[in-house]
């Protein structure tokens, strides 16, 4: 593995869950991997559970890991090519990202979309531009359209939750919300589930709210929630903006919101949402306090993820 921006990076998945679930059982045991190895944990948007999972990924492989949020604390750092920087960037990534690759072995990189320029976005110019000028391994901490390590993680919470023979239903449900998000945690998990293949893989949305083809072919998609419910094991919840009319917000109709009456239609199903969540505008308090939900050990095994996907890398 010489980069992990995307479930193609990883073409053993089913591989790599269980490196991960043996992280779970055993965190020191590969506790000098890394030893004498440096991660740069580069911030340009906010973050909790990416930034300290994945320094305690790199602790546990005995690795140094040193953040840095380039977008608070960084010069205002220049993508584009052949750019004249005659407005308010001041360091080019042709520059930043040689010296970075200079301090570090590794490099992890989040970076939201601009919401605004579509096509801009899916080119993840930003954090391509860092693998093609840094000289290091990448790893995306989050990038304008996919969240792989977050996807690993769920891929990880449902394989521990999901122990019978046949392939559990898996729903992935849009849900409310008062600000217009990306579309890349929803993206990203209809990426690894297509790509896994052992699941039955629904997505419902309201109408207008597909997402990019090229992440949900092999899903059944709807925009009947209620039917989509039935006989559910896990149901994902996440919000995103609409895709292709890019960045808006069509719906916000409470009806959306999953409760624990909904709930009755699935197969006893786990709840996840990979957080931060709007408590009774995107999840309801009384899902989110019941048994059925899994977002506190699913962001837990956000350690065991970024550790299987860096033991990768150190050893490739
Ligand atoms: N799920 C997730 O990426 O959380 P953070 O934004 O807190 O890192």
């Amino acid at each position: 593995m010489k980069k992990f921006l995307s479930v193609h990076d990883s073409p053993d998945i089913q591989g790599l869950v269980e490196k991960a679930l043996l992280y779970k059982q055993n965190p020191l045991l590969d506790k000098n991997l890394g030893s004498g190895k440096r991660i740069g944990l580069l911030f340009l948007n906010p973050s909790m559970r990416t930034r300290l999972s994945t320094q305690i990924a790199a602790q546990n492989l005995g690795m140094e890991a040193i953040v840095f949020n380039v977008g608070q604390e960084g010069w205002s750092m220049e993508f584009e090519d052949e750019a004249i920087m005659s407005g308010n960037t001041v360091e080019h990534v042709k520059e930043a990202a040689p010296v970075l690759g200079n301090y570090f072995d590794v490099l992890g990189i989040r970076t939201f979309p601009s919401l605004k320029h579509k096509e801009e976005d899916y080119a993840e110019l930003y954090i391509n531009q860092f693998v093609k000028y840094s000289g290091v391994p990448v790893i995306s901490l989050e990038s304008a359209t996919l969240h792989p390590l977050q996807s690993l993680t769920d891929l990880i919470t449902i394989n521990e939750n999901f122990s019978e023979k046949r392939k559990p239903k898996i729903l992935m449900t849009w849900a409310p919300h008062v600000k217009a998000l990306p579309q890349c945690v929803a993206n990203s998990f209809a990426q690894w589930v297509n790509a896994w293949g052992r699941a039955h893989f629904v997505i419902a949305h309201p109408e207008d709210y597909d997402l990019d083809t090229k992440f949900t072919k092999g899903a059944t998609i709807t925009t009947h929630q209620d039917e989509a419910l039935k006989d559910a094991d896990f149901v994902y919840v996440k919000n995103w903006s609409t895709y292709s009319d890019y960045g808006r917000i069509y719906c916000n109709d409470p009806k959306w919101m999953l409760t624990n009456k909904k709930l009755e239609a699935t197969n006893h199903a786990k709840v996840m949402h990979c957080l931060p969540v709007r408590r009774n505008g995107e999840l309801s308090d009384e899902v989110l306090d019941s048994a059925s939900s899994l977002v506190t050990p699913q962001a837990a095994n956000r350690v065991w993820a970024a550790q299987a996907v860096l033991s990768q890398i150190l050893k490739d």
